[in-house]
């Protein structure tokens, strides 16, 4: 389990001075931390890190996309300059973005990798879906402000925590590429003191200090060897040199007074939901019918039997398995009642298999009166899309029983305890080789989302009429 601390260096707007910082920033900790293990990469495509960190001109094919892709990151790391290991980073991310399932999986992927000590990393001015993993995966976010509009942007990275149940405090604001020659009359001086009153005004935490505006600094990325230069060793004589050790000062107290938390914190959750998960899949297995729902043969010790029908209520308070033979009975003996011959018979109990399979059933029962029920059967694609149906009108009592087993009626009886409901639904699925396996969480979700979708339909269908 990796105990490393996770440093995101973010904004929305660009040229705020995100990558100066993140790379500045990389070799200042490392310097006050020396035993530490100091990783960067940045999910921008510019190279910045690379030509700041790079050790020799060979180059492997590894980089930062690689994070997505199942490699282990320790793998990807190389040893930079400034005793600052860097992962290589990718004009390609754009391709590999389709893998990334959702904002957890950085914090998961470094949570189960061997790699310690502080991890920064840089990102791009948009909130794309490798920010969100680096924000997610997060114990402190930098966020450069240089102007007013910056300030603003922050508001969709607080939302983003939120969103996240996470508090805004892992947010820290920092003043960056301020102009210390411009002055204002009034309470606030400059546009650092003016733009921290502002942050704080927002509710945002902000750090000591700022990052002046300095041609040095500025000079540090153009030069005819095409390197890019640290302040640090080229930029000493700078006021930045002295606001940048400030500042990893102050990010080095933050990682020792609270530590690297936010991987266990997700690594937690993911158990606690995995957990939920199980307990969900073993509420819905107890919840089982003991028996077949229509001739009451009790379910095999070791498993449901494969040739079966899963059945269930709205609510999911009802759920069970009918043995395949007694649905197709029962549908014939219910809603099929025209065919008569056993070949035709036969015919549509192949026609039902084969296509049942495939799709759900929808059956819907409405009371006409105490003695009569109209029942409408549809057969749905796996979105809940109604590909075909039929009408019939059931009696309470008489020759559509099937003779020592249930009938339509009883099913749609047991399936509520408001035997005086005027409406109601059951929903068929045919299972496949382990019929429970359609009871776990996925295949659930989907069974649900089919569910869901009737009744959004018969939503939109009441409200037209
Ligand atoms: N303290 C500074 N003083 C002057 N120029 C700076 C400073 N920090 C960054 N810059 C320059 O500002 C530009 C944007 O910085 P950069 O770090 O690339 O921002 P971002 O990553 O937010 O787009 C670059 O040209 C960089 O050299
Ligand atoms: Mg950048």
């Amino acid at each position: 389990m990796a105990r490393s601390y996770i440093i995101v260096i973010a904004s929305e707007k660009g040229g705020v001075g995100k990558t100066t910082l993140a790379t500045n920033l990389a070799i200042y900790l490392k310097g006050l931390a020396e035993d530490l293990p100091v990783t960067l990469f940045s999910f921008d495509n510019h190279f910045t890190v690379d030509q700041m960190f790079c050790l020799s001109k060979t180059v492997n094919s590894q980089h930062v996309g690689q994070l997505f892709t199942g490699s282990n990151p320790t793998d990807l790391l190389c040893d930079g300059q400034y005793g600052v290991n860097f992962i290589q980073s990718s004009r390609t991310l754009s391709e590999y973005q389709q893998q990334i399932k959702d904002v957890k999986q950085l914090a998961q992927i470094i949570g189960k990798s061997q790699l310690q000590g502080l991890v920064i990393i840089d990102t791009s001015p948009t909130l794309d879906i490798y920010t969100r993993n680096a924000l997610y995966a997060a114990d402190r976010i930098i966020v450069p402000i240089k102007d007013a509009p910056s300030l603003e942007n922050c508001r969709n990275l607080a939302d983003f925590l939120v969103q996240h149940k996470r508090s805004k405090t892992a947010l820290k604001l920092l003043p960056c590429l301020i102009d210390t020659r411009i002055h204002f009359d009034g309470p606030f001086r400059n546009s650092y003191q003016l733009l921290k009153a502002y942050a704080i005004n927002r509710g945002y935490r902000c750090f000591e200090g700022f990052i002046a505006k300095s041609p040095k600094v500025e000079s540090l990325s153009t030069n005819p060897e095409g390197k890019i230069y640290p302040v640090i060793t080229h930029g000493r004589n700078t006021d930045v040199h002295i606001q940048l050790t400030h500042l990893a000062r102050q990010v080095y107290l933050d990682y020792l007074e609270y530590g690297p938390v936010r991987l266990s914190e997700v690594a937690n959750d993911l158990f606690d939901q995995k957990e939920h998960t199980l307990q969900e899949y073993k509420s819905r297995v107890n919840n089982l019918q003991p028996t077949c729902l229509c001739c009451n043969t009790p379910i095999p010790e070791n498993g449901v039997w494969s040739n079966a029908y899963f059945l269930e209520n709205e609510t999911g308070s009802f759920s069970g398995f009918i043995e395949e033979d007694c649905f197709l009975e029962l549908l014939l003996q219910d809603c099929y009642p025209e065919l008569k011959g056993k070949e035709q018979q036969k015919l549509l109990q192949e026609i039902l298999i084969g296509s049942t399979g495939k799709t759900f059933l929808l059956l819907q029962k409405s009371q006409i009166s105490s003695e009569q029920a109209k029942i409408d059967l549809f057969r749905l694609d796996r979105q809940g899309e109604k590909i075909s149906g039929r009408t019939i009108v059931l009696k309470k009592r008489g020759r559509f029983q099937l003779k020592g087993k249930g009938s339509l009626l009883q099913l749609f009886n047991s399936a509520t305890s408001k035997q005086t409901e005027q409406f109601q639904q059951l929903l068929v699925r045919q299972v496949d080789t382990n019929p429970l396996d359609l009871l776990r969480h996925h295949d659930y979700l989907e069974w649900k989302t089919v569910f869901n979708r009737i009744q959004v339909d018969q939503k939109l269908d009441t409200e037209v009429e």
